[in-house]
């Protein structure tokens, strides 16, 4: 079938590409293509006449979202709404990736695809306000919600951490932020799997197990070989940043899972990670 992915050259859709050459592909990234230009989106759209839109295309910098937050809804709210209006216009099925920070961290068990949404800050917000317009201009969507993803090469937590603990010596990090560290490779396996089923609605869809940024980190340092690298663990409220996290989102899958698509535990995917980016 004929694919529109949108952010081919982000941490997923870069890890997607080699994984559709099945199929006929068309990218769309900046500087490029921009999804905030409808009528040049559209177009493309018309030209290409996709069957399916991937879209994890975003504006993803947290903290620069909380900065600019008109810019975040401009690109992740009224972008998503373009990537919608284009696959309306050719009828093509849409696969939205969005995020656990559509949830507030106030929970106390990982929350699952039906939990009411409750975005604390620009970044959620604007996230769910792309769901809002996917789930609004459209019948057959798939909204897939992840959280904390990595890739070789990408502007993510296990690169930053053995990059600090390298210059510094020493780390502090938060041990009340919660999630689920999630490793690309395998989230774009199991994307493939879900567009194989045309069963449309909403997923949670991450590695599997919950830790804090704290745990993460110690899990990062043990299996990249920095133990004696001194952790100091402290809270959010200890740590200057634009944004505010939620503290406790978690994902739970259940709806993919009944569809069979499980993700395996986040070590022994970070395990596999920090492995291939040695050799
Ligand atoms: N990263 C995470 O931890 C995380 C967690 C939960 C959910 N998600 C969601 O998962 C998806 C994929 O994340 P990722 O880590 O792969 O993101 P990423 O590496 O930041 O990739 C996003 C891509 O989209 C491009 N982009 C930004 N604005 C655009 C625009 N206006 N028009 C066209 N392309 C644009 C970016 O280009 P530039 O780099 O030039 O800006 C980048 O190539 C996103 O939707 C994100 O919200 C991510």
């Amino acid at each position: 079938m004929r694919i529109l992915l949108t952010g081919h050259k982000g941490q997923l859709g870069r890890t997607l590409l080699p994984l559709l050459t099945a199929h006929e592909v068309l990218g769309v990234d900046l500087p490029e293509h921009d999804i905030t230009d409808r009528e040049a989106l559209l177009a493309l759209a018309r030209d290409f006449r996709p069957h399916l839109i991937l879209h994890p295309a975003a504006f993803t910098d947290v903290d620069g979202c909380a900065r600019d937050p008109a810019l975040a809804y401009r690109v992740n709210g009224m972008g998503t709404q373009n990537v919608a209006l284009a696959a309306a216009a050719v009828d093509a099925e849409m696969l939205y990736v969005s995020t656990n920070e559509v949830f507030d961290g106030y929970a106390t068990d990982p929350y699952h695809e039906w939990a009411a949404t409750h975005p604390i800050n620009a970044y959620g917000r604007s996230k769910l306000a792309g769901e809002w317009y996917t789930q609004h201009l459209l019948t057959r969507f798939y909204i897939v919600r992840t959280a904390w993803l990595y890739a070789a090469g990408g502007r993510n937590f296990p690169h930053r951490i053995i990059q600090l603990a390298d210059e510094r010596g020493s780390l502090k990090v938060v041990t009340d932020e919660v999630a689920n560290p999630t490793y690309v490779a395998d989230l774009a396996r199991a994307l493939v799997a879900l567009i194989a089923t045309h069963a449309y609605g909403i997923y949670h869809l991450t590695n599997a197990g919950i830790a804090s940024r704290y745990e993460f980190a110690q899990e990062i340092l043990r299996l990249s070989g920095r133990t004696h690298i001194p952790l100091t663990p402290i809270t959010l409220a200890e740590f200057q940043r634009a944004s505010t996290p939620p503290r406790y989102a978690p994902l739970a899958n259940h709806a993919a899972a009944a569809l069979g698509i499980r993700l395996r535990p986040w070590q022994e995917a970070l395990a596999e990670f920090l492995q291939e980016a040695n050799e």
